[in-house]
């Protein structure tokens, strides 16, 4: 038993970084994501073309090679073209970027249903109010589409702290590499591992509640 608790115990410690990365990767994606969104629904079409590459390379290739690009990759790379010693440093970096880039790819079709969800005749309402189609999309549908979204931005949330396992494979010590670097050095394997699948689980569970919890909270504010 006493390994056990031990594995949670190691895993644990990987707690914080794998929430900070999680987080900054939300709200980096949706600021991001905001802007593809936008790009997307654009009238040139150049700016549509690129946002839809944008999103078809991001979700067409999986993370652990967007990680691999960026975390190895770039910096032989940089290192080819400047001549200059270049290393991810922080190496945490290469977390929020590829976690957040990939995210917002996700974030951007959340969005875009968001937007698309909100009744057309909003729209006609508002117009016919004198509100320009700025303050039509900033005042109108913006705040209804952003409530239509939230149960979505939650499990992106959640979908991320367990996707931040990848960032393992490039040496960040986050909950998933702290099991494996207790496991190659105790060789308690199954406890590690156990311990790490724990930690993901109390912190997806104690999400995913707060996630309902506020839906609920939305929805009644909806009916008073
Ligand atoms: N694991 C999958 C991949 O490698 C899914 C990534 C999902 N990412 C997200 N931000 N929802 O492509």
């Amino acid at each position: 038993m006493d390994q056990y608790i031990h594995g949670i115990a190691v895993a644990a410690r990987g707690v914080p970084v794998t929430l900070i990365i999680s987080l900054v990767a939300v709200l980096g994606g949706l600021v991001l994501g905001l802007l593809v969104a936008l790009a997307k629904r654009s009238k040139f079409k150049i700016l549509r073309g690129i946002a839809t590459v944008y999103v078809d390379i991001l979700r067409g290739t999986p993370l652990l090679v967007q990680v691999l690009i960026l975390g190895y990759g770039v910096p032989q790379l940089v290192r080819a073209i400047t001549g200059m010693q270049f290393n991810w440093e922080p190496l945490i970096l290469v977390g929020f970027i590829a976690c957040g880039v990939n995210s917002s790819a996700y974030m951007a079709e959340i969005i875009r249903s968001g937007l698309q969800a909100v009744d057309i005749g909003q729209t006609e309402a508002a117009r016919s109010l004198g509100l320009n189609s700025r303050q039509t999309m900033r005042y109108v549908i913006v705040p209804q589409a952003f409530k239509i979204i939230v149960p979505a931005l939650g499990n992106e949330f959640v979908t991320l702290i367990k996707e931040t396992s990848i960032l393992s494979m490039v040496g960040i010590v986050e909950v998933t590499r702290r099991g494996t670097l207790w496991a190659s050095q105790s060789f308690q394997s199954f406890p590690a591992y156990i311990g790490v699948a724990v930690v993901y689980l109390i912190m997806t569970l104690t999400l995913s509640r707060l996630v309902s919890y506020m839906e609920r909270r939305m929805a009644q504010s909806d009916r008073s």
